[in-house]
């Protein structure tokens, strides 16, 4: 949906930024292909976000992560890289496909002792995490339906602990967020998430606005307290 109003100069240097500081890896751009080769949507996170969340991981010295929407395996292996050798990565995907082509771009990455890819709808999952009764998770990642980002969000508290950091995907959603009849699946979901983080009692966020190959958009970023 974003490629009319991604602006050439944004995607330039973009593109020099990934080559001259953040420069992914073979399996990271194997992620990538793969993806494409799969007919799947070119909808993971753009490379400077991706090493972003690397960072962000090793910032919080996270042990434990969370990601909600798995794709190819793009943002899990960048987060995975940044575990330490006790890590772990639980990521939740709905379409099996989708979980196989990523679970063999994370085994190449080398990283398939540390990551577990749970298949069924991410509520499911992360009700089932819970009733396991897991240790809470360091750092959570939601980047999958937007209808249920709001709903994401408590289970990121519920599943966290203070202190446990939490990024949502595509905050911003070409300013769908001020005009809601851009997109009436995502955009309303996405409004009750960012409602949701600003009157939580143990969310603690802010949101910026990105641009690049994946448009006008943008991600929050917030703290469990
Ligand atoms: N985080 C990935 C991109 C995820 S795209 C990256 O940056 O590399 C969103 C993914 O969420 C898709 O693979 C989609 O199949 C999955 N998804 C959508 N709805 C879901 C749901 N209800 N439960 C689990 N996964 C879901
Ligand atoms: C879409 C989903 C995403 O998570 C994203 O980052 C970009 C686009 C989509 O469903 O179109
Ligand atoms: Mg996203």
């Amino acid at each position: 949906m974003f490629e009319h109003k991604t602006q050439p100069g944004w995607v330039k240097v973009e593109n020099f930024l990934t080559e001259s500081v953040v420069h992914p890896d073979e399996a990271l751009q194997r992620a990538v292909q793969s993806a494409a080769d799969a007919g799947m949507p070119p909808i993971e996170v753009a490379p400077n976000a991706g090493k972003l969340l690397n960072l962000l991981v090793q910032l919080s010295g996270a042990r434990r992560v969370l990601e909600i929407g798995t794709l190819a395996g793009f943002s899990t292996i960048w987060m995975a890289q940044a575990l330490p050798d006790d890590g772990r990565l639980v990521t939740c995907e709905y379409l099996p496909k989708h979980a196989d082509v990523a679970r063999a771009n994370v085994d190449a990455a080398g990283l398939g002792g540390k990551v577990e890819i749970r298949i069924g709808p991410a509520l499911e999952t992360l009700a089932a995490l819970h009733s396991e009764g897991q240790e809470p998770f360091d750092f959570v990642f939601i980047d999958a339906d937007k209808e249920n980002d709001a709903a994401y969000l408590e289970w990121a508290v519920r599943l966290g602990r203070p202190g446990t950091v939490v990024v949502l995907d595509n905050a911003v959603w070409e300013g769908a967020v001020l005009d809601p009849s851009v997109d009436r699946v995502n955009a309303p979901g996405i409004i009750g998430a960012l409602e949701l983080l600003g009157k939580h009692p143990h969310l603690d966020g802010t949101v910026i606005q990105t641009v690049g190959s994946k448009g006008w958009d943008g991600f929050a970023l917030a703290l469990v307290r």
